[in-house]
């Protein structure tokens, strides 16, 4: 879609008559995924007499037709638990469907645009509620330009949606990472060695930096702060030197070397977004190792922090999100998605969303928090 075209898309439609509307969960899953699929189809059932239809794994069913009506029943009981009752999938948009492999090895990719037209035409679906990441939102272009109304919920555990604050999701993520870097604490401590744990996040360093501040990690490394292995071992040999013979090194999976590149583990070709990142735990470890001559190990939370149920915020959060996404609907508000901003309930473009990561700015005021109680963030300025 054209920026002109983003800049016209109708976010008020104050007749859309809606009856029947399709629910998808699109993305990597999240903890709190399945709270938002309750509180919008509770809402949708009771308090607006509107029909709701729950479409599977993402877009990947809306191409194909997966659709099947959801009853209070369906949603009863699942509040409180991970995943998605749903299905989800991280590797499919209405533009982008892989279809196999061609004579030269290269993936097939086709435009399915229409395919899920068709869906939305058979089901007779009035407006479509779409939770996910900025990728999930940047899928709804093609739909939102064709005349489908949608809605978005802003989910992920790596809190990098622009314009809220925050994701449901993150705060179970950040909690389990947290626990799993106290687990390694004690160990560390016990054989005087340094850990260092990679945690998920893209290019946004919100998990690594959360997680690490909550546990008292003595190194951050955050995509958004290049970091300088010298920096890194001066720190765990100065630590050493007075007294602390081991160190935590919480390390975002996107964390890079100033003047270098962030590793990348694998590269989907048969996605839209064919990077996943993965590596630089080990890699530090290695270089800590070599050069500090610190017995080192590395740790990769990997998806760990992805799975399990969500914490209670999380689900009063989803729940929040689910209800407002069906007043917003209800009223009109559509091709906007539901944001939190300083603790307040708001709404912001889809497509203006789309597409975009929030990084931690250099003036969060968590990276001074983490300076000033000594924490290293892999460069010299720690106080
Ligand atoms: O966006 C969520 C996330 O878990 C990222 O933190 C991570 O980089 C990516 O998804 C992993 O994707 P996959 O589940 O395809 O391995």
């Amino acid at each position: 879609m054209t920026t002109t075209a983003m800049n016209t898309v109708l976010t008020s439609m104050p007749n859309l008559k809606v009856r029947r509307i399709g629910v998808l969960t699109g993305g990597g899953d999240c903890p709190g995924l399945n709270a938002v699929i309750r509180a919008i189809t509770k809402t949708a059932i009771y308090q607006h007499n509107v029909r709701v239809f729950g479409i599977e794994d993402g877009y990947l069913g809306l191409i194909e037709g997966r659709v099947g009506e959801l009853s209070s029943m369906h949603v009863s009981g699942i509040l409180t638990r991970g995943g998605t009752i749903l299905g989800s999938n991280n590797k499919v948009s209405p533009t982008h469907y892989f279809t196999g492999y061609d004579e030269n090895n290269q993936p097939r990719i086709e435009n399915r645009t229409n395919d899920c037209l068709r869906t939305v035409e058979e089901h007779q679906l009035d407006a479509l509620v779409v939770v996910g990441g900025d990728g999930t939102m940047t899928c709804t272009a093609p739909l939102i330009e064709a005349g489908v109304p949608c809605v978005g919920v802003p989910k992920t555990i790596d809190n990098d949606i622009v314009g809220t604050d925050i994701t449901f999701g993150f705060i179970t993520a950040s909690d389990t990472a947290t626990r799993c870097l106290d687990r390694l604490h004690s160990t560390a401590a016990s054989h005087h060695r340094v850990m260092v744990c990679e945690i998920m996040g893209r290019n946004a360093g919100w998990l690594a930096l959360h997680s690490g501040i909550a546990s008292g990690a003595d190194v951050i490394l955050i995509p958004e702060i290049p970091f300088e292995i010298d920096a890194i071992c001066d720190f765990v040999l100065s630590r050493q030197s007075h007294g602390r013979g081991f160190s935590i090194v919480a390390c975002a999976e996107g964390a890079r070397p100033a003047g270098g590149q962030q590793i990348v583990a694998t590269r989907d070709e048969t996605s839209p977004e064919p990077v996943r990142l993965g590596g630089i735990g080990e890699h530090v470890a290695t270089l800590i190792k070599e050069r500090a001559k610190i017995e080192t190990r590395f740790n990769v939370l990997g998806h760990i922090v992805r799975g399990g149920d969500p914490v209670p915020r999380d689900r009063v959060l989803a729940s929040l999100f689910g209800h407002r996404a069906m007043d917003m609907l209800m009223a009109g508000h559509v091709n906007q998605i539901v944001v939190m901003r300083d603790g307040k309930l708001g709404a912001a473009g889809i497509l203006n969303v789309a597409n975009k990561q929030r990084t931690v700015p250099m003036d969060e005021p968590l990276l001074d928090v983490a300076r000033s109680v000594r924490t290293c963030l892999g460069d010299r300025s720690t106080y």
